[in-house]
């Protein structure tokens, strides 16, 4: 009987595993959350020496959970053992962000540790494998292991910025007092960085009338066009203020929604927000990892084309593209 055949395992990286993040999205992994209930996994964690022995205390804790659907967990310092055939790989691991400071300020300590894992992730990951990275800067952390592991094709390196994608159908939830479930198709556009924009343009509710434009339903036009911006554009500096460390289990869930719908579909009628490299989608220039509405379909994702962009958008999305410009020179001249 084939429906009693049990799934290959898939085998997950995750680099930073000791970290924060690391410890909210493993078990979520372990769970199924990121590749479904019935997708059994590996589980690859990576971090650097001094965090080995806390990396082993997370090993010990993922075998005394007794997760039925992992089927494995090697922690290790080592790169290259870490990338041995994986088949998806989330790129945690790095410095965080403290309070006071910009993304840009942790670019050269980061973006030296994503040229080396690019080629790690080249020699030793399976063919196919998709990459998620999370750790700032985020689009060009992806655009730097992207350059460094020319083998690995660019449709397969993103970035995430589904985590401003849910924060905003949180703030349009909370704003309407509707359920976030039946809040759609908002947009985040560039950089995962203050200069982001998210779009409510093309934005809908699900009401007991059918489906309606957000804009008809918040009637506040200021709202939408200033406040609404600042607080999905600030909300990684409040948290950092709020707990005095960076979000972390909004981040892995987040990973876990990117990954899952990257590898299992979006939902008919609905796109996410992903950073990926732009093919010159919306006058976006070729050469950036920026976030676009996208849909996906049998482990692919497609830009969606075609939405009707205003001048206030127009010059929103050149904003967050020029701030995307200057860090991949910025970056390159920390290589240098
Ligand atoms: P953390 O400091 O708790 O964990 C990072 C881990 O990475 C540490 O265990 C550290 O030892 C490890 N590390 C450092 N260098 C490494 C290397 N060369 N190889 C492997 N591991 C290495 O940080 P965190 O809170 O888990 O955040 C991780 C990253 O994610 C940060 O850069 C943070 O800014 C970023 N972040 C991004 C988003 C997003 O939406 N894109 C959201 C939240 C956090
Ligand atoms: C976030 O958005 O929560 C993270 O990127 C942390 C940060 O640096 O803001």
């Amino acid at each position: 009987n084939l429906l009693n055949v049990e799934k290959e395992p898939v085998r997950v990286l995750v680099t930073g595993a000791a970290g924060q993040i690391g410890y909210a999205i493993v078990p979520m992994i372990a769970r199924g959350v990121m590749l479904g209930p019935d997708q059994p996994v590996i589980l690859h964690l990576l971090d650097i020496e001094p965090a080995a022995e806390a990396l082993n205390g997370v090993k010990m804790e993922l075998i005394d959970a007794a997760f039925p659907l992992l089927k494995g967990v090697i922690a290790t310092t080592d790169p290259i053992e870490a990338c041995m055939g994986v088949n998806i790989a989330v790129m945690v691991g790095g410095f965080p962000r403290k309070e006071g400071m910009e993304r840009k300020d942790v670019m050269s300590k980061n973006v030296s540790i994503y040229k080396a894992q690019a080629s790690a992730l080249e020699k030793h990951a399976a063919e196919d494998c998709k990459v998620l990275v999370i750790a700032n800067p985020a689009n060009t952390n992806a655009l730097i292991l992207k350059e460094f592991a020319p083998s690995i094709p660019e449709k397969n390196i993103t970035c995430l910025t589904r985590l401003d994608h849910n924060r905003a159908l949180g703030q349009i939830s909370e704003s309407l007092d509707v359920q976030v479930s039946d809040v759609k198709n908002v947009i985040i556009w560039g950089n995962h960085s203050s200069t982001q924009y998210p779009d409510v343009n093309h934005a809908t509710v699900q009401t007991s009338s059918g489906e309606k434009p957000v804009r008809e339903l918040v009637s506040d036009d200021k709202w939408l066009n200033a406040e609404f911006i600042t607080t999905v554009q600030q909300r990684g500096a409040a948290i950092i203020k709020a707990r005095k460390l960076s979000s972390a289990l909004s981040a892995a869930s987040a990973a876990c929604d990117h990954i899952r719908d990257w590898v299992l579909g979006t939902p008919e009628g609905t796109w996410v927000s992903m950073g990926v490299y732009s093919d010159g989608s919306y006058g976006i220039q070729p050469g950036l990892v920026y976030s676009f509405p996208v849909t996906c379909k049998k482990g692919k994702w497609s830009i969606v084309q075609g939405l009707k962009i205003d001048e206030f958008s127009r010059a929103k999305m050149d904003a967050t593209a020029k701030e995307l410009v200057e860090e991949k020179s910025l970056a390159y001249s920390c290589l240098n």
